[in-house]
């Protein structure tokens, strides 16, 4: 009997801060009807004093109570994040030790925004292999620590926070399929440095960059390729992820998108034809959280009772790499 993974639990946190788009007007020469206009957020969290993984724990503990799970019955940790608070451990480890998931393998992946598309596509993978049976992923993002909060243009968009999943093999449903894509960015459209090294021989100003322009750590968005980009991936990875499973569109409840900016999402259905309620949106009330917010989504619409057995959902991300992907599931 051929294996697959399906979802057992869901977690998310959000930092207790919020920032309202009336609280950018203070700092900076913007507005509230542009930034909602513009992208359909309202406010974000931004969590204050808080490391990243305490935000990934917490919505791991979450998942874990919601499917009655044991920290010692967990195979595999993978954590998701662009914004870790160390180099190593990674943010899995750190997880692993505070959950106290002894049995666990652990490793983090930086596919940006699409990180969690591409961790479920790995978990599948290593759950269908008969590899691992419960898996975690912990997608946990504070990107307020990389923005730069002088400049208006990408500041407002960005939020904190975790979402997590907890997946089990199963033999019906769950994971029908996935795939994810990535188109080189010679540009660094979306693009954020490392920090520069300790080492006293090497100076600021001779560091190289083999992206033009980009100095600083602060994250580099060029906003109008990126929408480009958006709203050509996201078509091409829920078409490809649809190709030979027998199931259309219609089929699908619920499409369940990388939270980036709510006219992106708009036109991703007008131009599927799809009527836009099937579209889940909370990009409203926490900005774009990278690779944490489809599990945000997604622990919401659990929360809010949306799905029922057999619905069928698409996850789809985009991000910078440039990386953009989905997950077809029967729920
Ligand atoms: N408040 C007021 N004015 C602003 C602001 C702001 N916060 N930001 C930009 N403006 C101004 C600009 O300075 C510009 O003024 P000018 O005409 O005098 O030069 C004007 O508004 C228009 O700026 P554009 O950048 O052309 O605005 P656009 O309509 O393209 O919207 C936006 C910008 C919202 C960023 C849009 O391009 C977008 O959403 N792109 C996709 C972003 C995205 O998906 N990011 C996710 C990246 S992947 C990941 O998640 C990391």
């Amino acid at each position: 009997m051929l294996l697959s993974a399906k979802i057992i639990g869901t977690g998310s946190y959000l930092p207790e801060f919020i920032m309202k788009n009336s609280d950018f007007e203070k700092i900076l020469d913007t507005n509230d009807e542009w930034i909602r206009t513009r992208t359909g957020i309202s406010e974000r969290h931004f969590g204050i004093g808080m490391e990243n993984w305490e935000m990934g724990l917490q919505a791991a503990q979450k998942a874990l109570l919601s499917s009655n799970t044991k920290p010692e019955d967990i195979d595999l940790i993978i954590g998701t994040t662009i914004t870790p608070d160390y180099f190593y451990p990674g943010l899995s480890n750190i997880v692993q030790s505070k959950l106290g998931a002894v049995n666990a393998f652990c490793f983090d992946s930086a596919a940006a925004c699409n990180g969690f598309a591409v961790g479920m596509d790995i978990a599948w993978q290593f759950i269908r292999s008969g590899r691992s049976k419960k898996v975690l992923i912990v997608s946990s993002e504070a990107l307020s620590k990389t923005i730069d909060f002088t400049d208006r243009s990408t500041c407002v968009l960005f939020g904190d926070g975790a979402g997590a999943v907890l997946l089990d093999a199963c033999e019906d449903g769950g994971i029908l399929n996935s795939c994810n894509m990535s188109e080189a960015d010679a540009e660094g459209t979306l693009a954020c440095r490392a920090l520069p090294p300790s080492n006293p021989f090497i100076k600021e100003n001779e560091r190289r960059s083999i992206f033009s322009g980009l100095t600083g750590n602060n994250l580099r968005m060029g906003g109008r390729e990126t929408y480009k980009f958006a709203t050509r991936a996201l078509p091409k990875a829920i078409g490809k992820v649809l190709e030979g499973t027998g199931i259309s569109l219609d089929d699908v409840k619920y499409i369940v998108p990388h939270q980036a900016n709510l006219r992106i999402i708009e036109h991703v259905a007008d131009y599927l034809g799809i009527d836009r309620s099937k579209m889940y949106v909370n990009i409203e009330k926490y900005g774009n959280t990278s690779s944490a917010s489809i599990p945000i989504a997604l622990d919401e619409m659990v929360c809010a009772g949306l799905l029922n057995p057999h619905d069928k959902v698409i996850f789809t991300g985009f991000g910078a790499g440039l990386n953009y992907g989905a997950v077809l599931l029967e729920w």
